[in-house]
């Protein structure tokens, strides 16, 4: 007889940034779009999503209002711990918080890493992640670029890469526990530096399968990507 158990499903949230490009002293993660805090956006995301165990990743500014909230209202997050000086380090922390979870993930479980600042993330490209992991071992939410993109050197267009082979990566970036915990050792020991997690396992090999993430899943760096959140909010 055999039976599958479902995964269990993780979320590490890199929010230990210092917001430079939204040139404003307060973190961008508190600043608010139609009435709520970005951060509390994707808190809420992930909560109604359900069965989710989320650690966030702070810094020391932001850690006691992080506690605050995981201890008001959002019981997902099993863990707050703090982040680095890059996004690899933070995410770093975070995956080595999950082994001392009360309750860790298994080989086999699913992780998503997912930027604070992505707060327009939906339920629907959540499951696209999860699916994705059914068979892949790593994935990625991604949309295939819009834009004819260039390589430049010096100022000088060195070619021009076909645009239907081009996607735009965003987050969730999801692994299988066992996969993701080698390729964070292999950059750790390695002093790798990426930002977009999936690369650390391109690296030892792994095949990342792309899955449909969306062209609202927008990460909130300079202030009028706060504008372009509340219009879509506004048209939805
Ligand atoms: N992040 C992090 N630790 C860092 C840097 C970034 O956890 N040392 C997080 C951010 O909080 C954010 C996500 O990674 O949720 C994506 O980074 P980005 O949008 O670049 O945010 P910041 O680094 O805060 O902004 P900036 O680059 O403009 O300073
Ligand atoms: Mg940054």
């Amino acid at each position: 007889m055999s039976f599958s158990h479902n995964p269990k499903i993780y979320v590490i949230i890199p929010a230990a940034g210092s917001g430079s490009r939204m040139g404003k002293n307060s973190n961008k993660l508190f600043m608010e779009v139609a009435g709520i805090p970005v951060i509390e956006r994707t808190l809420k995301t992930f909560m109604d999503y359900g069965n989710t165990h989320c650690i966030v990743v702070t810094n020391e500014e932001n850690i006691n209002a992080m506690k605050e909230l995981q201890e008001t209202k959002y019981p997902c997050i099993k863990k707050v711990v703090l982040g680095g000086n890059s996004r690899t380090e933070s995410v770093n922390n975070g995956v080595q918080a999950l082994s001392s979870l009360e309750c860790p993930p298994d080989a086999n479980d699913y992780v998503l890493i997912h930027d604070g600042a992505r707060c327009m993330l939906t339920a629907n490209v959540i499951n696209n992640c999860c699916e994705g992991l059914k068979n892949n071992d790593v994935c990625v939410a991604g949309v295939p670029t819009k834009n004819t993109i260039k390589i430049v050197k010096n100022g000088i267009v060195e070619s021009t890469p076909d645009r239907s082979t081009l996607y735009e990566v965003q987050t969730p970036q999801c692994f299988k526990y066992d996969v993701l915990k080698k390729s964070y050792d292999n950059a750790t020991a390695n002093g790798i530096e990426a930002t977009d997690d999936t690369a650390l396992a391109e690296i030892l090999g792994y095949k990342v399968a792309i899955v449909e993430g969306s062209y609202s899943n927008i990460k909130i760096t300079t202030p009028e990507d706060i504008d372009f959140a509340q219009g879509m909010l506004e048209r939805t």
